[in-house]
């Protein structure tokens, strides 16, 4: 049975300034949002839903909106050389922008995380159309990211406003995705602590999880990481600091590459990974697989599983238990050339923690494949 360093709940009971319903979006600044929204569509079974760029009356940027179930991912790309859109992709390569999050009240969010501390990315403002009104505003996070808070519940639209029903002529054929269950930052040396506070202080997030070196590391590299959870519980989002260890480890890898502190990865949650991976698998996902030796010895650890072994074992799925229950979840390779983002498919069978059984086998992976890239 695995333990955890979890952090005691004050004893005082404090009102959350900062509700937050879900993730609204996650929008992505890629180099060509055209054809990412078809490897989005095809690999991971995402509908495309809406789109602006010069046909809808935008000059400067084409967006593409994507959902799949819960989950609504934006991929912009700028139509010119210059610009924050140009800028961020020249720097960063294809990556996450935008952390958008589901509130019923943009401008208090705004407000609240503002005086507490939170750098304007931009101030509140009211967009409309004839299917109403969406309200957003934005503030800085690590790195180039930003959380933009979304107040929709006075619109009926597609999306949201400036955007048109995109009709693909391709059906999509989702495959099984359900919403976004979390999405971890890297940061700097010296720098998780810095967010951790972040987290707390503005937004009034609590850190729930804890893992250090000694939880996070192989013979070669290390890494630490703190969960940090927003009141209600619906957003959770970790923050990895490289350690030191003997080698470079995964997260100074992305750190050199994506040029600056970004999301590592997100993770989407299905009801049945094992359709879901091998859906994913037959159209292309390229997953990290662990020796087959994992299989030996992983019901020892994990104890009782609904599931078959077999299953699993060919696809590659790890599994994990805490107190609560077990959880199955896989990683994919980076989904752009450089070696930055990446996606985790999880399924929750109780389980709420984060796969802490599974760290050393995975990132012994995860060193295979850098030494591949001569990155280690
Ligand atoms: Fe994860």
């Amino acid at each position: 049975m695995e333990t955890f360093t979890a952090t005691t709940p004050s004893p005082t009971i404090q009102k959350d300034f900062l509700p937050i319903n879900g993730t609204d979006y996650v929008e992505f600044y890629v180099g060509n949002a055209k054809q990412a929204a078809h490897y989005y569509q095809t690999a991971f079974g995402f509908e495309i839903i809406a789109y602006a760029g010069l046909e809808t009356g935008v000059r400067d940027k084409a967006s593409y909106v994507l959902k799949q179930d819960k989950i609504r991912f934006v991929l912009t790309a700028s139509l010119t050389n210059e610009g924050e859109i140009a800028e961020h992709v020249k720097k960063h390569g294809d990556g996450v922008k935008v952390i958008a999050l589901w509130v019923d009240d943009a401008v208090k969010s705004y407000n609240e995380t503002i005086t507490r501390g939170a750098k304007s990315f931009f101030e509140p403002r009211v967009e409309k159309d004839a299917d109403g009104e969406v309200i957003r505003a934005g503030i800085h996070t690590y790195g180039e990211t930003v959380h933009v808070f979304v107040e929709r519940k006075n619109y009926n639209g597609i999306f949201m406003p400036g955007y048109k029903k995109y009709n693909s002529i391709v059906k999509a054929e989702p495959v099984g995705l359900k919403f976004v269950d979390h999405m971890v930052g890297n940061v700097g040396w010296n720098e998780m602590n810095t967010w951790v506070k972040f987290y707390e202080d503005v937004m009034g997030f609590k850190n729930i999880l804890s893992f250090d070196d000694k939880d996070i590391s192989t013979e070669y590299s290390a890494l630490m990481s703190k969960v940090m959870s927003g009141g209600n519980g619906r957003i959770k989002f970790p923050i990895n600091e490289p350690a030191e260890g003997k080698k470079k480890s995964q997260v100074e890898e992305y750190l050199d590459f994506y040029k600056s502190q970004g999301v590592q990865h997100v993770a989407m949650a299905t009801d049945n990974i094992i359709e879901t991976v091998y859906a994913l698998q037959s159209r292309g996902i390229e997953f990290l697989k662990v020796p087959s030796s994992y299989y030996d010895t992983v019901l020892d650890r994990v104890g009782h599983i609904d599931e078959d072994l077999l299953p699993l074992k060919e696809l590659g799925i790890l599994i994990d238990r805490d107190d609560e229950g077990y959880l199955l979840q896989i990683f994919s390779k980076p989904v752009e050339d450089r070696p930055t983002l990446f996606y985790e498919i999880i399924q929750r069978k109780g389980a709420q923690s984060f796969g802490k059984g599974n760290f050393k086998a995975l990132f012994e992976a995860i060193e295979r494949e850098q030494e591949l890239r001569g990155t280690l």
